[in-house]
């Protein structure tokens, strides 16, 4: 696909993304309005919305119809959003630019912050669960056939929500942020550095965790066998070590301008990346080399994408 094809076609499924997840946003009122607006202004920054949008392709990529897919998307974009909430805080990685625009600790003070960020995971969940059925549904069921349908299709979302919950918690990107502010400690503490090992942990459970809920929900959902689910987990793993190695270069190497958020704010926190154990050569061929891998596992499960191929080589290069 040529380039400006590409954009044009990236542009207008990112659009989608967004009408999708505006239809799951909260009215903002009541006692506890204030909450709402900061956890609104904090979603609808903008950002990539790369989550919802390689669930939505895997989806489709394995043959999954129907609309079960939406409540999920905006739920992952939810999380991810709280999660950079969350890691914006004074306490974490203490930045006040993201997405263009101050962070929402900066605008609400700290303790909003900190309960935006809860609203939005809690709401992630609420709207993952608007993807069963209703109990309409079910009593107007006719035959065997339907209910044997509906079943299935409760069973993935069932999966789909385990898979989210877990890459979420602490055996994922909770985790990652947990040894990522452990290994800065360690830094400044005792000048040790960290292990390889310690750091594809960290980008593993920080980054990749999510990535691999996206996409395989999104398998899930389309009823995937557990072999493509699998195949996907180890596709999403390369993106997402790829995909913060970039993050890396790009605190290094990037413009704060066309990032929207800060550049040097690694360095300022003392934190140790893949720039620092690497070098910035290395990495970049790191990353390069991670995501052909990507392309050529999704490519053997999934068939052919030509969209999806070029999105995840295109993040190679990315500069925001
Ligand atoms: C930023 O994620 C945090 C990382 C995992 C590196 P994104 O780069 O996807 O942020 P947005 O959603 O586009 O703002
Ligand atoms: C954050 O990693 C990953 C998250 C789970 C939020 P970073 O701290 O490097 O992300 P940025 O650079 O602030 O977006
Ligand atoms: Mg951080
Ligand atoms: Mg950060
Ligand atoms: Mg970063």
């Amino acid at each position: 696909m040529e380039e400006k094809e590409f954009q044009a076609l990236l542009q207008e499924k990112t659009s989608d993304v967004e009408e999708i997840i505006k239809q799951y946003l909260p009215k903002e009122d009541g006692y506890q309005k204030t909450v709402l607006e900061a956890m609104n202004y904090s979603l609808l920054a903008g950002g990539k919305r790369l989550r919802p949008l390689l669930m939505q392709e895997i989806f489709t990529t394995f043959g999954g119809r129907g609309r079960v897919v939406e409540p999920f998307m905006a739920a992952i974009e939810m999380i991810h959003t709280y999660s950079l909430v969350h890691d914006d805080l004074p306490a974490m990685d203490n930045d006040e630019y993201r997405r263009g625009r101050r962070t929402t600790w900066s605008v609400y003070g700290d303790a909003m912050g900190i309960l935006a960020g809860d609203g939005l995971l809690n709401l992630a969940f609420e709207t993952a669960l608007q993807a069963f059925p209703l109990k309409e549904d079910l009593t107007e069921l006719e035959d065997e056939q339907r209910i044997h349908l509906v079943a299935g299709r409760m069973q993935a979302a069932a999966r789909a929500l385990h898979v989210l919950a877990a890459k979420a918690g602490v055996g994922g990107m909770i985790g990652g942020q947990t040894a990522d502010i452990e290994a800065e400690k360690k830094e400044d503490d005792s000048g040790e550095q960290i292990s390889m090992e310690q750091l594809l942990f960290i980008h593993e459970h920080k980054t990749a965790a999510l990535i691999q809920a996206a996409m395989m929900a999104g398998a899930i959902l389309a009823g995937a066998t557990e072999r493509e689910v699998a195949a996907m987990e180890k596709c999403a793993y390369n993106i997402g070590i790829a995909f913060q190695i970039q993050d890396d270069i790009l605190d290094v190497i990037g413009d704060s301008e066309e990032l929207g958020k800060p550049v040097g704010s690694d360095m300022q926190n003392h934190k140790q990346t893949y720039v620092t154990l690497k070098g910035l050569e290395e990495a970049k061929a790191d990353v390069k080399r991670l995501s052909e891998e990507a392309v050529d596992i999704l490519r053997r499960t999934a068939g052919e994408n030509l969209f999806l191929e070029q999105l995840i080589l295109s993040l190679t290069n990315r500069r925001k």
